[in-house]
């Protein structure tokens, strides 16, 4: 992920046709010569419109402008990556070495992680880059410490599920420690016995957790079932959903969605967006369909700016109206190519009408009425 704050604001056409007396467009509007024509935020008149019909202007151009105040990271973070690092060396080495892990400490760091996420949700991306710092394991089990928590904390869950649901995250991946490195970084297929081994990995975590006596049964059902799949075709046991562990579920998806946008030796690392899109795939087969529309109804405005808008999904119009996505530009449109299915009086049309919004300016995204279900693969 990067940190850089500079980010591509494209230009954005609007067809006079479509300009109503009232529209407002949130940046300087240019002619197709990048000539200014009218200041940003001016409402359009009936003479403005009328000006550019008679010189002839049929499209016109605005960029929008984010006068949105940079929040600036929040004090504290910097010590929190440097003993998230401190916990995770700890917990490692002591598993490594067969030891047993301060769990008091681990305690205490989820116990002040959940607390500074519960204080402030935004706190969420900078802490995520903690990911920029190490190498994979224990940035990743960071991560999906703090996803797994955010999504526990959007459900209502009590103060002290959550908690174990942040550290069963945190030490989901322990058993990798018993795997060897070539075969964790390995490219290409894998054999037969290495499946088996790699399979093992959730075993043998919660075999080594199990010893001590201070690791909750929750702790330890997120350990052992991190890679079960909703259908029951997930390991090592292949339960399902009716008897996975909640903790296990949140900790599922946040794994998978951490691992895709995270790069590794044999992958580019996937944007939010894409990573939504495939998460939103393995509805029905991976994870359980609610589980997907929360994570991506809850966690997306705290990942990244746009939602994802898949083709298929209802949406409310700021007109009233109720449309249904087409097509997308790109991946995270929010901005797509839709139907219009009622009028704002939420009467069906007797012929739907496509509307590009990126060439409606009257027009904007409100919000889902429902996500489109993904057939799964
Ligand atoms: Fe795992
Ligand atoms: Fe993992």
């Amino acid at each position: 992920m990067s940190s850089d704050p500079i980010r591509h604001i494209e230009r954005i056409e609007v067809r006079v046709d479509f300009l109503e007396v009232g529209t407002t467009l949130a940046g300087n509007v240019y002619d197709e010569q990048n000539h200014l024509l009218f200041r940003s935020h001016i409402p359009f008149t009936q003479d403005m419109i009328e000006f550019l019909k008679k010189k002839g202007i049929q499209l016109i151009y605005y960029t929008p402008r984010d006068d949105a105040p940079v929040k600036t990271q929040p004090e504290g973070i910097e010590q929190f990556r440097n003993r998230a690092r401190d916990i995770m060396d700890m917990l490692l080495e002591a598993v490594a070495r067969n030891d047993r892990p301060d769990f008091n400490e681990a305690r205490q760091f989820v116990r002040d992680l959940q607390d500074f996420i519960e204080a402030d949700d935004s706190t969420l991306l900078p802490l995520m880059k903690i990911r920029e710092y190490d190498d994979y394991t224990y940035t990743h089990s960071v991560n999906v410490g703090i996803l797994s928590m955010m999504l526990a904390g959007k459900y209502g869950i009590d103060y002290e599920m959550v908690h174990d649901v942040g550290l069963g995250a945190l030490l989901h991946d322990t058993g990798k420690l018993t795997i060897s490195r070539d075969l964790l970084n390995k490219q290409g297929k894998l054999s037969g016995d290495e499946i088996y081994i790699f399979r093992q990995h959730p075993v043998k975590g919660y075999e080594y957790m199990e010893q001590f006596k201070d690791v909750s049964e929750d702790v330890l059902a997120i350990i052992h079932q991190h890679h079960e799949w909703y259908n029951g075709k997930g390991y090592p046991r292949g339960l399902n959903d009716e008897n996975m562990h909640a903790g296990a579920k949140f900790a599922a998806i946040c794994d998978v969605y951490d691992a895709l946008t995270t790069e590794r030796s044999y992958k580019r690392a996937y944007t939010t967006s894409e990573a939504l899109a495939l998460i939103m795939r393995g509805a029905g087969t991976h994870f359980s369909p609610v589980l997907v529309s929360r994570f991506v109804r809850d966690m997306t405005p705290l990942l990244q700016k746009h939602p994802v808008f898949p083709p298929g999904t209802l949406v409310l119009l700021n007109t009233g109206e109720v449309a249904m996505v087409r097509e997308v530009h790109s991946i995270g449109d929010d901005k797509p190519i839709v139907a219009i299915v009622t009028d704002n009086q939420r009467k069906r049309l007797a012929r739907t009408f496509n509307i590009d919004l990126t060439m409606d300016a009257t027009r904007n995204l409100e919000k889902v009425i429902r996500f489109a279900s993904i057939p799964p693969e």
